[in-house]
Order: C-alpha cells, then structure tokens, then sequence
C-alpha cells in the first residue's frame, strides 16, 4: 500500500433521491469541487466524493407516492444529480450509490464486525418516533408530540431492536473535540457539538428497523428480519467508497474534510465518530458544517414554493457566474440569502464590470498598439515592480491560508484586490497617453504588467470559475488546459509570456438587466 503523505480526500453528504436538487445540495458540491481543484492545482492526489442516500423511510414513501419500487424511483433520481454535477463541472472523482454492491456487502461486514465484537445488542425498545426524519425522540426532546427537527408529530412505536453501544465512547468523543480543535469548524459548531455531548447522558444508537415496517434498506447480516437504519448505512458511505470505488493502491482514509450542513452535524460529529471509534478507525480529520441558504429572506420550503431550482439559474445566469456568487457571497459556514438581485449586482459588478473590463481593456489595447502580441517586458520600472508586488508576497500565503480554512469569500476578496488595483493602475497609468507620447518602453511594460497579471488571476480563479479561467487564458493565447500544470511554476511573475499572439473573445460575463 503507497502511504502518499500528498493524498486528499473530501466528501460532500449523499443527498436523497426522494426528490430533486436544490440550492443547499448545488451549495456543498461546487465548495468541494472548488477545494478539490485548488488542491489537484497544488499537486496532490485526491478523491473527491459525492453520491445519493437511496434507502430509508423517505425514498421507499416517495416511491411509492409515484408507484415506483424503491430502486426504480432511485434509478430515474440519481440522473438529477448526476446531471447537475456535470452542468455545474463538478470533477468529483467517484460517485456513490448505497444502493452499489460494494457499499452494501461493506455495510454488512462493518455491522458484522460490530456485533462480533459485542458493540451491539438486541433489545426491546419503545420510543417516540418521527417517520419523516426517521429518528427515534425521548420524552424530554419533543414539544407539543412534535418532532424538534421537522416540527411534525411523531409516534408511539415498541418494538425489539438492534442497538449500537455508543454511549460508552461519550467521554473520549469530548476529549477528542477538545483536543482537535480543528475536527468540527467552524468554531460555533464545534461548541455546539461539545454543548450536546456535556449537557446529556448520550444514548446508545437504535440501528435497525423491523422488515415488516420497513423493508427498503440493507438487510442486518446477523437477522434478515431486521433492515440497517438509514444513517448507519449512509455515514458508512465514506469509508466503503476508498473501498471500491477509488485506487486501491492508496490509503485513503481518514478523509481531510466532510463538508455537511449544520442540520447534519450530530450524525456526523457523534454518530459516526463513535461508530469509527467502535471500529478502532481513525476519525476524519475536519468536519466542516456550512449554513444554510434563505430565499429573498424567507425559510427555503417546498410549501412555499421558492425551492431554488440550480438548473434555472444557470440556465438563466450562467454555471461560473452560479459558482461565484455562491461562494462569494455568503462566508462559508454562516448563514446567508440568496436573491436574484444580490446575484444580479455580482454579476453587473465583480464580475462584468471589475474582471471582464479589464480582460477586455487589456486585451484591446495589446491589439491596437502591440499588433496583438504580449509585449517584451523591461524590467526596470517601479510601478510596474508595484504590481508584481500586489501578487507576489503575501499573495499567495494568503490565498492558501484561506483555502485552508475553506474561507472561499476571502479568497475571491484578495484575487478581486488585485483585480481592482488592476483596474487603477490602467487608469493611473494611461497607456493611451503613453502610445501617444510615443514611449514605447513604458507602454510595454504596463501591457505585458497586465497581461502577465491575467494570466496569474486565472489561475487562482480556476477552482472557483474554471470555464472563466480557461477563457482567459485562451484570450491570451495561452494554454487552455489547467490539468496538470506545476502551479508554482505557473504563479511565478518571471514565466515569459511575451510574443504570445491575444486572441479577444465574446465578453467574458454579458450584463444582465436589473
Ligand atoms: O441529509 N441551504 O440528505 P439531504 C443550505 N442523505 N443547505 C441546505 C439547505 C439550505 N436551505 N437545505 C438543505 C441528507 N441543505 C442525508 C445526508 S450524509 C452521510 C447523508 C443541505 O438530501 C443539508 O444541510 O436531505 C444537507 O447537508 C444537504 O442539503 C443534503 O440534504
């Protein structure tokens, strides 16, 4: 087995296929597409995961609401996501189903080497249940007989179950949280998860549904009567995949990142961490919980009817425009609102107005006073020395320390920097006066200064909007690919480009009416 200290692996949550995609799902796939990108650009090898939860109460009932089997209703779904990924080039590196072979016979042996090693037990069992959240309540969680999540009643149920033992590894969960302060970010999440295990005796984990109530799910290896609980079954998703669905001659686990959103954090701080503990694995390294988007400043609902559809924005907006505002606008991990006219002002604005001008500006005048080719540079002026500046020192420390901290927004707000002092620069500078004034020296170097500089935004601007990127650099008469680049080769101010035939394109981001 190659132990590649390079290797990085990142998830997103399988999503239900009991309906279509919305912002929430498109929301955390582009976040790890960006990351994974970013981090392919610096050369290391990565597995980037995504797939559908397909068993469970909630598919099987939205089956049969359409009079489908649970697998057929699965098979038509699926096609929604796996769509939208490719609309929205997501590069996830493997796509999981539950519904695979190999998950489920990985599934059945993770529980058998559970209930071998006495980590679950049968017992009888009675208890509040929600059917649509598919959970189990206490007594003391619920209000009014509601469930506290969906907010809808829940249910009188006894039966005989099969039980994870998790309550016995509540003490060293904590002690693991409060060792690993970067183990769930942000910061607010991590308190909350530390606030629920302190604050209570944690339970042990119900894991298993009678067949007769439910019969859509992995069947228990050690009781054919009984189906796995949905959760167990999906959590598992992230293990089985480096399993069979990626290179087996690399060690993939534990994963660098599980992006989730916050209404998902226990199952994954709690239930899966003690299922991996039980299972002597190590734990994943950061599981990081994004907020959640409103709409126009109300709650996202299907009841209300403003279910933000990704596929009419993009059709409409555009995929990289899409991509950006959802990582620009709102910092990662907070809450925030999505409007069409908070998408509109980026678009007017950081995108048409800041990037594309000045694409378009330097690009005409390398045509109209460069024959349409980058200029050689001198070397030796300061305020071009300025911009190179502006991208050489902190730059990019500050970029990686960002991407670390999956702080997107302030990645986008350092490259918009430097996009914006661009702009200044062509203004302070007026190339027009220059070429009139017949210094060509001086207008070289700042057409090149600008060109140069271009060609540096795109390649940080790839992960995020890497149609765009390509587009610059095949305005410029660079390369088109970004596979495989050396990108601390390719970040470097020094790497030649003069001579390089521009070649100006369509605008790069059209304007839309506000
Ligand atoms: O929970 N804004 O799947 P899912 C942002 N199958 N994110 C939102 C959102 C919103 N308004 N609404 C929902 C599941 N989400 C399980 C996961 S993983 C082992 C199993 C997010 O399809 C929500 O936070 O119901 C969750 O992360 C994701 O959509 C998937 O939801």
């Amino acid at each position: 087995m190659q132990q590649n200290k390079k290797v990085f692996y990142i998830t997103t949550p399988i999503y239900y296929v009991n309906d279509v995609p919305h912002i929430g799902h498109a929301y955390t796939t582009v976040a790890a597409d960006c990351l994974a990108r970013y981090k392919r650009l610096k050369g290391r090898n990565v597995l980037f995961l995504t797939g559908t939860d397909e068993h469970g109460q909630k598919v099987e009932k939205a089956a049969k609401d359409r009079g489908r089997t649970p697998k057929e209703h699965a098979d038509l779904m699926v096609d929604n996501f796996k769509n939208l990924w490719k609309t929205l080039n997501i590069t996830n590196d493997a796509f999981i189903r539950t519904t695979d072979d190999g998950h489920k016979n990985i599934v059945r042996e993770v529980l058998q080497k559970l209930w071998g090693k006495g980590e679950i037990e049968k017992r009888s069992y009675q208890g509040l249940y929600c059917t649509p959240c598919e959970r189990f309540w206490t007594e003391k969680d619920i209000t009014e007989g509601s469930c506290p999540d969906c907010k809808r009643p829940v249910e009188h149920i006894e039966e005989e179950n099969y039980f994870f033992l998790m309550s016995k590894y509540q003490t060293r969960l904590v002690e693991h949280i409060e060792k690993n302060p970067g183990f769930i970010l942000p910061e607010m999440r991590r308190n909350e998860a530390l606030g629920f295990l302190k604050n209570r005796i944690l339970g042990d984990l119900c894991i298993s549904r009678p067949k007769a109530r439910l019969a859509w799910g992995i069947p228990l290896p050690f009781d054919e009567n009984y189906t796995t609980y949905v959760w167990f079954d999906a959590l598992l998703n992230y293990y089985s995949a480096t399993k069979y669905l990626a290179p087996t001659d690399t060690e993939w686990w534990p994963a660098d990142h599980h992006l989730i959103g916050k209404d998902i954090l226990t199952t994954h701080a709690v239930y899966w961490s003690t299922m991996l503990m039980a299972l002597d694995m190590n734990l994943p390294k950061n599981v990081f919980a994004h907020g959640w988007w409103t709409v126009e400043g109300q709650k996202m609902s299907k009841s209300l009817g403003n279910v933000v559809d990704p596929n009419e924005i993009i059709d409409k907006y555009g995929v990289d425009q899409f991509r950006y505002f959802l990582l620009r606008e709102v910092p990662f991990g907070l809450d925030g609102d999505f409007s069409v006219n908070a998408l509109k002002g980026r678009i007017n604005g950081d995108l048409a107005n800041d990037l594309g001008n000045l694409l378009s500006r330097a690009l005409t005048m390398i045509e109209k006073y460069c024959e349409g080719k980058i200029p050689a540079y001198s070397f030796n002026i300061s305020t071009e020395q300025q911009s190179e500046a502006n991208i050489k020192n902190r730059f990019p420390i500050d970029i990686d320390l960002h991407m670390g901290n999956l702080q997107f927004h302030l990645v986008l707000f350092d490259i918009w920097s430097v996009i914006n002092s661009m702009n200044r620069y062509i203004e302070e500078t007026t190339p027009w006066k220059v070429y009139k004034q017949g210094n060509k020296i001086k207008l070289n170097d700042i057409l090149y200064t600008l060109a140069q500089g271009l060609r540096i935004i795109a390649i940080y601007l790839y992960p995020f909007m890497p149609s765009t990127a390509e587009k610059i650099w095949q305005q410029l008469g660079l390369e088109k690919s970004f596979k495989g680049i050396d990108f601390d080769e390719e970040v470097t101010w020094g790497k030649d480009i003069s001579g390089t035939k521009v070649c100006k394109g369509d605008v790069l981001f059209p304007k839309v009416e506000t």
